[in-house]
This record gives C-alpha cells, structure tokens and sequence, in this order.
C-alpha cells in the first residue's frame, strides 16, 4: 500500500479551511493507504506560543483528528515532539538545505515580515516539515494550496540527499483537494482563511457554536451582482461559498449553480449556512466525547510508538548515507 504523510499545527482552533484542504482528504484516503497524521508541535513552537495553551490545542487537535473521522485502527496519529526522531533527521536536512531557497519561501516572508526578533526555526521550518515526510519514505501528501512551495523544496532537499549520499528516501508528490485546495476568508475573499486573522468574522473555526457559524455565513462579503454563478475573478465571495459548500456536501459547483439558479444572496447564504451546520454538528459531539478521554492518551501513545519504528529505519539509513556516528545494524 502506498504511504501517505500529513501534519497540522497545534495553534489555536482549526478552521474550516483546514478542515475542507486537508482534513477531509485525509479521513477520505485512509481507506486506500497506509496513513501517517501528526500534530506538528515543533513546527508550533517557530512563533512564540503559552505553554499550557500549546498543551491544550495538542490535545484538542488530537480528538479533531479523531472526530472528523480518522480511524486509529486504520491510520497512525502521533505528537511530532514525542518522536525525536523527527527533530534528528530535521537538522540534517537543515544542513543540506541552502539558506537562499529557504529565505525565498513565501510563509516564511510573510510570517517575519515587520516582526522582531524572528526566530532561526522559522527559516529552518520547511526541512524540518521535510524530515517529518521524508522519514516515513512517504508517498503522497495530502495538504491545501498554501503548502505546495513547501513541498516542492522537500522534493528537492529528498533528491539533493539521494543524489549526494545514497538512494535512500522516497520523493513524494503533493495532493491538493478536487475542490477548496484555497478555502478564502469570508471577509476578505482575496485573502486565504487563517487562524490568525485578526478579524474573527473571517474565519470559521470547527467549535464555533452553530448560531455564530451561520451569522459569519450570512454576513460574508459577497459582490454588487445577484446571480450566484462560480467566478473567481469577478465573483470571488461567491465562488468562495459555492466551493465550501461543493467540499461539504459532494455536490459539484456546476449543479449548485443550477440549483441557485433565481435565488437570492440571503436565501444561497442561508443555505450555505445550513450546509456547514449540518456537516459539522456531529463532529463537535464526537469531539466533546473525545477530548478528556483516557483513550486519547492511548491512542497517541501507541501512535508514537508505531511512528517511531519505521522513522527510525529511515533514520539510521539517513545517518549511514551521511556518516554519522558509528556503524551500526
Ligand atoms: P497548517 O497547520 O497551517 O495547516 C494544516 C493544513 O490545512 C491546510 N490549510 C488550508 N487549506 C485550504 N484552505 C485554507 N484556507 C487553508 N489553510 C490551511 C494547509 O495547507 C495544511 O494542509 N506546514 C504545515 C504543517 C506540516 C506538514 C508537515 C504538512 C508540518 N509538517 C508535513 C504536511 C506534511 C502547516 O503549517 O499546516
């Protein structure tokens, strides 16, 4: 079977654009591969964050990633910090990486833009993501839009270490969603939904209570026209809405226009609204079950345990190629 790699970051609540670019994917292809997940705590802590917070959300993103579907049987879900080897195989792909590319990544631009004190593992975050896929000889990697630069340099740091030591490590191909690889944020649909937009009526978060989920619904921007129709140049809100609800409810957009055919912006609102609702409201009373379970520490445990044993074999092959240490078995 082939593999398949994916992380998201523990920092603060995970949005619908999240949910819709990589979550759904990933609960969709755990049937047909062999599935890693990972709630990227060292990724998390490249911007300052509150320890009991950081705890909180590792914990809290551990029952989303159950509750929206992934199967513990089926899949593997793990912490990154609890599997050192992570941190090990980052830093020598941190060495192979040159700072120039990692410099010309637009996250890292727009994260250290106008801060202060920007820390060295924001820079030396895309090896260390490199690492986390590369590890697990991975496959495919199931993310949104936003990754894809990301990726295509752990393609290159997998081939630059291939081609310098020995062939040793898979190079995987990236896998954007059929629809919504770039969820927008509702006020503002030139600019993509962020959990750290400032603006909270933008974003859509899974445990936003219903009643506020449809009030961010209806007053989202839309445009001076009245045809719902799907054009992202001309009608980016609207195509925005339309692309949520085809991820949600399977439909595809060319039928919803159909479907919306006469209808007004509230009524297509409201209904978009109720689509959202309706996919969400059983994974909130799945993730209410999950989050203070015992079972939670358990599955993460084991998670590590069996994530550790086959990063590990790369690992030692990956110390081998380099030199590292002493020869071992
Ligand atoms: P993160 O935590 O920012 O986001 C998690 C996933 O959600 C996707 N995403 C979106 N998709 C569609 N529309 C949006 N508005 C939207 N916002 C976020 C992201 O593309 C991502 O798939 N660097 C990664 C975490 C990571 C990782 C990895 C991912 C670390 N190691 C290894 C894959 C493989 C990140 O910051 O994701």
């Amino acid at each position: 079977m082939k593999r398949i790699f994916s992380g998201v970051q523990p920092t603060g609540t995970v949005t619908l654009g999240n949910y819709i670019g990589a979550f759904k994917q990933f609960t969709e292809l755990q049937h047909d591969y062999d599935c890693v997940f990972c709630i990227v705590d060292q990724h998390a802590i490249t911007m300052p964050q509150d320890r009991l917070a950081l705890r909180k959300n590792i914990k809290s993103l551990a029952a989303l990633y159950l509750a929206v579907g992934i199967d513990p049987e089926k899949s593997i879900l793990f912490v990154q910090s609890e599997v050192p080897a992570h941190a090990q195989a980052g830093w020598m792909m941190t060495c192979i990486a040159h700072i120039g590319e990692l410099e010309r990544m637009t996250q890292y631009k727009d994260k250290s833009a106008g801060s202060q004190g920007v820390s060295a593992g924001l820079l030396t975050y895309p090896p260390l993501m490199a690492a986390d896929i590369l590890l697990y000889q991975t496959d495919i990697v199931p993310v949104g839009d936003d990754q894809k630069q990301h990726l295509e340099l752990t393609r290159d740091l997998a081939e630059r270490f291939n081609s310098r030591f020995n062939d040793i490590l898979t190079v995987p191909e990236i896998r954007l969603p059929e629809n919504g690889a770039r969820i927008m944020a509702l006020q503002d649909p030139l600019k993509k939904m962020s959990k750290s937009d400032p603006n909270k009526k933008s974003t859509i978060t899974l445990l936003d209570d219903l009643k506020t989920i449809e009030k961010k619904i209806k007053s989202a921007v839309t445009d001076s026209g009245t045809d719902v129709r799907f054009d992202k140049e001309e009608k980016p809100g609207i195509s925005n809405l339309l692309t949520i609800e085809a991820a949600l409810t399977g439909q595809p957009v060319k039928e919803l226009e159909t479907k919306y055919e006469g209808a007004s912006y509230g009524d297509f609102k409201a209904s978009v609204a109720k689509a959202v609702t309706d996919h969400l409201a059983p994974i909130q009373e799945r993730y209410h079950e999950l989050v203070e379970s015992d079972e939670l520490d358990r599955i993460l445990d084991e998670g590590a345990e069996k994530a550790a044993r086959i990063a590990n074999k790369t690992l030692r092959k990956m110390e081998n190629g380099m030199g590292l240490g002493r020869k071992r078995k």
